[in-house]
């Protein structure tokens, strides 16, 4: 199958089409919490930020796909503009059962905005987020974080971010190929620079969040228990082996989101060179 054909298009459309699985927030097994575990999901300091993303998402893939004039294609992205709306349901539903203290700040006008600039902003981001969240997930669930239960609904929740970069990075190169700019080293530049601002955008959410809990981050803030003890480099790894674990699901015929990991593979063999030179120094010293 030849990456931008025809038959490409067909694929990655109808697998995530066929991949959509039908759920009602409300009506989910939702667990009830003891005092010590609804502690524990409060103190996590970003599920305004959450909620205003995933509306946001919804709004940007709704209208970007409004104007796609493929109708395989339309209907993927529009399906994708439903299960993100479904993603703020679901934790609009999670704060009010649990009385999670979060606002509902108002949207940013989507209209007059570039949509397929928008959405490819968004689609980088997603990759930059699910990347990152595969890693605190998987460690945060092991350390039984929360109850399992919720761990559940959540990776529902995961296995449809995952859906949504496996679908996001084949319609980009889809579109790439198709627009004459198909090269891998002009693609792996434009990868490049939307991923430099998907991590501006991730800082800049970081800054909101210390604000608004006083000046203490993620890290300093109770919910980071679970990752006491961990270096970086073993978080690393936890993304890398859970991004691998997901993509087994997908079809290995279409892409996946590669540039992550890879980024992630020269950082660690950095970290484990420089781990090794300082051995070495301090036998010598
Ligand atoms: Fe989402
Ligand atoms: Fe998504």
């Amino acid at each position: 199958m030849k990456i931008g054909s025809a038959e490409h298009k067909e694929r990655f459309c109808t697998e995530f089409i066929a991949g959509h699985r039908r759920f009602d927030p409300a009506t989910l097994s939702w667990p009830d919490l003891d005092p010590a575990a609804l502690q524990r999901l409060h103190s996590i300091p970003f599920w305004q930020e959450v909620l205003y993303t995933e509306r946001r998402a919804g709004a940007i893939v709704a209208a970007y796909s409004r104007t796609i004039t493929d109708p395989l294609v339309r209907e993927a992205v529009c399906l994708q503009g439903f299960e993100e709306a479904r993603h703020a349901e679901l934790v609009r539903v999670m704060i009010q059962r649990y009385g999670i203290a979060a606002e509902e700040r108002s949207l940013d006008e989507v209209s007059g905005v570039d949509l397929r600039r928008a959405f490819a902003d968004f689609g980088y981001g997603e990759c930059l987020d699910s990347f990152l969240g595969f890693g605190v997930f998987k460690i945060a669930r092991r350390s039984s974080f929360l109850p399992e239960p919720l761990f559940e609904i959540f990776d529902m929740l995961m296995r449809e971010e995952t859906r949504h970069i496996v679908f996001f990075v084949n319609w980009i190169a889809w579109q790439q190929v198709a627009s004459g700019h198909g090269a891998r080293w002009l693609r792996g530049l434009i990868a490049a620079y939307y991923y430099c601002r998907a991590i501006g955008r991730l800082l800049g959410t970081v800054r909101r969040g210390r604000q608004a809990h006083d000046g203490k981050d993620f890290s300093a803030t109770q919910a980071s228990v679970f990752l006491e003890g961990f270096t970086l480099r073993g978080l690393i790894q936890e993304c890398c082996a859970e991004h691998e674990r997901r993509m087994r699901e997908f079809d290995p015929d279409l892409l996946q989101p590669r540039f992550l990991p890879r980024l992630a593979g020269i950082a660690l063999g950095t970290l484990r060179f420089n781990n090794g030179a300082r051995v070495v120094r301090d036998e010598r010293a």
